[in-house]
């Protein structure tokens, strides 16, 4: 089996996570018995881009509980948990000397030019074929598919120019490398019936594309089931923010100002979370509504320009980039924080940053580091900033990734055993399988529902089963 992570020795301490994390992802656990004999992935060879966790390792052994035939990166280059990565290798039945797991291409701290040779790896199987699915994590299995299809299309892959981001410079001399007279690339896209996309920047990628006509297999935006952005976006962020903050720089959040640009799902979680340790917190806004409700739920909402001298710590939320300029952080107190919880690095000018004259950056520990500018003033930059949660922390906690990933595997049984019923396009799964995630999850929490008598349902033009919303209901 060919494989690649950090260190196999530790695979005891994944499993011993994992299965307490399979107690706290009873979506999933569902999934597996309600499958365990029809096996409704046998003969999908999926290839999985996404934060390679103890919660991801539960996902992918449900896939294959379910038949299928993975293969595995992370979709950052920061969020892999190593013993998770370790495990998933090893696999439940398999020893560390006769590893006998699923394919693995991630650890902890890959440089950029690893994370493009993983991804390309995990897209190849052995007999040389490629995957038939994709689950991906903010796009980049999916871009390094298409840009492959595209330039063995044109028949050449451009040159960079001087002032493209480095990233794209990787990208660009790997598909060089790669894109061949046999097709590789547009083979691999031919034989993909469909993605299932996972988060808020990746779905909005899809949806460019699809808009652009560039789009070569259907997709499940996986991230707009109720029961992914509404709980993991916002609930997972709520605990995890704090839990990157802490683990980095363990400062005590009350009594500090805290600044949230963005107040979608993720800005929601992280201000409460923030404003519940007891901090000041601010929000920015571009969004007329979620400006609205960041003023209503009590937060002061004004530009990053008039608070960028006082507060202390920087949260991005955005799925924008250029949030935090080189500018506003020479303009930061000394020891603010500064950091991003959005899917890529660009929300912070990174960049900039390091194009400053005399700026000095020193590795505190890895994922945080300071930064000092010539008039001796100095901010702390979490995970370079990458998502801190994941970067600096362990991401979402079980329990709300089960609502994510359960969604994720009814996608991809839906793609890959109903492929006829999707032509190319994006699509989010229908409000019973979003209301059966939650139901999934309700007994754990000792939740009770109430039921509607046969009278009431009619009243108000439900069925007693559900759905129990109009599509354009938001909650
Ligand atoms: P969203 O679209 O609900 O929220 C983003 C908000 O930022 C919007 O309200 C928008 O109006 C606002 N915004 C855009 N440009 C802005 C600017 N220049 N200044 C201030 N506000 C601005 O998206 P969601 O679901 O909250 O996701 C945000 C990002 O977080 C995405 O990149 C997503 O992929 C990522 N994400 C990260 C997770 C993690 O664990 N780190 C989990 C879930 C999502």
């Amino acid at each position: 089996m060919d494989f690649k992570v950090a260190d196999l020795a530790l695979a005891d301490f994944g499993r011993r996570e994992i299965q307490l994390a399979e107690h706290e992802m009873p979506g999933l656990m569902a999934v597996r018995r309600e499958y365990a004999e029809s096996r409704p992935l046998s003969g999908a060879k999926i290839m999985g881009s996404l934060h390679m966790t103890i919660q991801t390792a539960v996902l992918i052994e449900t896939l294959v509980a379910l038949g299928a035939d993975v293969r595995w990166v992370s979709c950052n280059i920061f969020s892999t948990q190593d013993h998770a990565a370790a495990a998933v290798a090893v696999g439940p039945e398999g020893t560390v000397d006769a590893p006998s797991g699923v394919p693995v291409f991630a650890w902890k701290g890959e440089t950029l030019e690893e994370y493009w040779w993983c991804t390309d790896q995990a897209l190849r199987w052995p007999d040389g074929s490629g995957p038939n699915m994709i689950l991906d994590d903010g796009g980049d299995a999916t871009l390094l598919v298409h840009k492959g299809a595209e330039y063995e299309k044109a028949g050449a892959v451009p040159s960079p120019a001087e002032e493209d981001p480095e990233e794209w410079k990787i990208i660009l001399d790997l598909l060089r490398r790669t894109v061949n007279d046999e097709g590789r690339w547009t083979k691999v896209a031919e034989g993909i019936r469909g993605v299932t996309e996972e988060t808020t920047t990746g779905v909005h990628r899809l949806y460019e594309m699809f808009k652009a006509g560039t789009l070569l297999f259907p997709a499940i935006n996986v991230n707009d089931s109720v029961t992914k952005s509404k709980f993991d976006n916002k609930y997972g962020c709520r605990h995890s923010v704090i839990d990157g903050l802490n683990r980095a720089t363990d400062v005590l959040i009350g009594g500090k100002v805290a600044v949230v640009c963005g107040y979608g799902d993720v800005g929601k979680g992280c201000a409460d979370a923030l404003r519940g340790q007891g901090a000041r917190v601010i929000v920015t806004e571009i969004d007329p509504i979620c400006a609205l409700q960041a003023a209503m739920d009590g937060f002061q909402v004004t530009t990053l320009e008039d608070v960028v001298g006082i507060a202390d710590i920087f949260v991005t939320t955005t799925g924008n980039y250029d949030i935090i300029t080189a500018d506003h952080m020479g303009r930061m107190k000394h020891n603010a924080i500064v950091s991003n919880i959005g899917h890529f690095d660009n929300e912070i000018d990174m960049a900039g940053l390091a194009k400053v004259p005399g700026i000095v950056k020193t590795e505190v520990k890895p994922q945080v580091h300071t930064w000092s500018f010539p008039d001796g003033h100095q901010i702390i930059v979490l995970a370079e900033g990458r998502l801190m949660n994941l970067g600096c922390a362990t991401g979402h906690p079980s329990f709300v990734m089960s609502n994510s990933f359960t969604n994720q595997v009814i996608a991809q049984i839906e793609l890959f055993t109903k492929t006829d019923q999707y032509p190319i396009g994006v699509y989010v799964l229908p409000k019973h399988l979003d209301e059966k995630v939650a139901r999934l999850h309700l007994d754990a929490l000792g939740v009770k529902l109430t039921t509607l008598t046969k009278a009431q349902a009619e009243y108000i033009g439900v069925d007693i089963e559900g759905p129990f919303k109009p599509d354009h209901y938001r909650y």
